[in-house]
């Protein structure tokens, strides 16, 4: 036989006024955890805000020694980020590779391992110079690769002279075999080399070297990047040249 069960005892008065008080200091304990832990996160996103900056630059004066000891361009590398990581935010894949910028801000940190006479050699190099030049991709990414959080800036520093088409170096990778990034980053870095101004010649028109982007579609860089980054030329950050 199932047991019937007890009645509930119908609380007094002066039980619910207990558990009302008790509901009370439980939540004014809820909300003083919940407001000391939203402080903390705050101070942390403060802290890791405030590190973000650091690192970055960090970075840009490493990458800033380098271009001190190449001849190249004043504000190329910063002109680099920042057109790069529009691009990548316009292939809607930023988020993925946070760490990016500080590959397209340090591609040609390798160049610290190549001579001097040979980085600001007046003519042109020899095929022993050059090899020894086609040795900085590699360079800048043993410099890298151990660091945590620095591996799409790895690859691209690894893979920045590498074509579309497999025609450039250090492996002679082609179209997917080249990671997205370091694909973005050679369109952005020609784009760059082409709109300022050279010591052989004048800074072509965003016109004429879009023209130019289109027409190296597929051999030097990828199509559907090209694609991409051209109709946002108009909307890249203005940085002095
Ligand atoms: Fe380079």
């Amino acid at each position: 036989m199932t047991p019937t069960p007890e009645p509930a005892v119908p609380a007094s008065g002066s039980d619910y006024g207990e558990l009302e008080a008790q509901l009370k200091v439980f939540a004014s304990e809820i909300g003083g955890l919940y407001r000391a832990q939203k402080e903390r996160a705050e101070q942390l996103e403060t802290a890791l805000a405030a590190l973000k900056v650091t690192y970055l630059e960090t970075i840009r004066s490493l990458a800033f020694v380098v271009e001190a000891k190449d001849a190249y361009t004043g504000q190329h590398l910063e002109r680099c980020r920042a057109y790069g990581v529009a691009l990548m935010a316009e292939l809607g894949v930023a988020d993925d590779h946070p760490d990016a910028e500080y590959g397209f801000l340090l591609h040609d940190a390798g160049k610290i391992g190549v001579p001097e006479r040979i980085l600001s050699k007046p003519g042109p190099l020899t095929a022993a110079e050059w090899r020894i030049m086609r040795t900085h991709p590699v360079i800048g990414y043993q410099m890298l690769q151990n660091i945590p959080h620095m591996t799409t800036a790895a690859e691209i520093v690894r893979c920045h002279h590498e074509m579309f088409d497999g025609s450039g170096y250090p492996e002679r990778l082609r179209g997917e075999e080249i990671p997205l990034p370091a694909r973005a980053f050679s369109i952005v870095d020609a784009f760059d080399a082409m709109t300022t101004d050279r010591p052989y010649r004048a800074a072509l028109g965003t016109d004429h070297a879009a023209t130019e982007l289109a027409r190296m579609a597929g051999t030097q860089f990828d199509p559907e990047v090209v694609k991409v980054f051209l109709p946002l030329i108009d909307r890249l950050p203005a940085l002095s040249t």
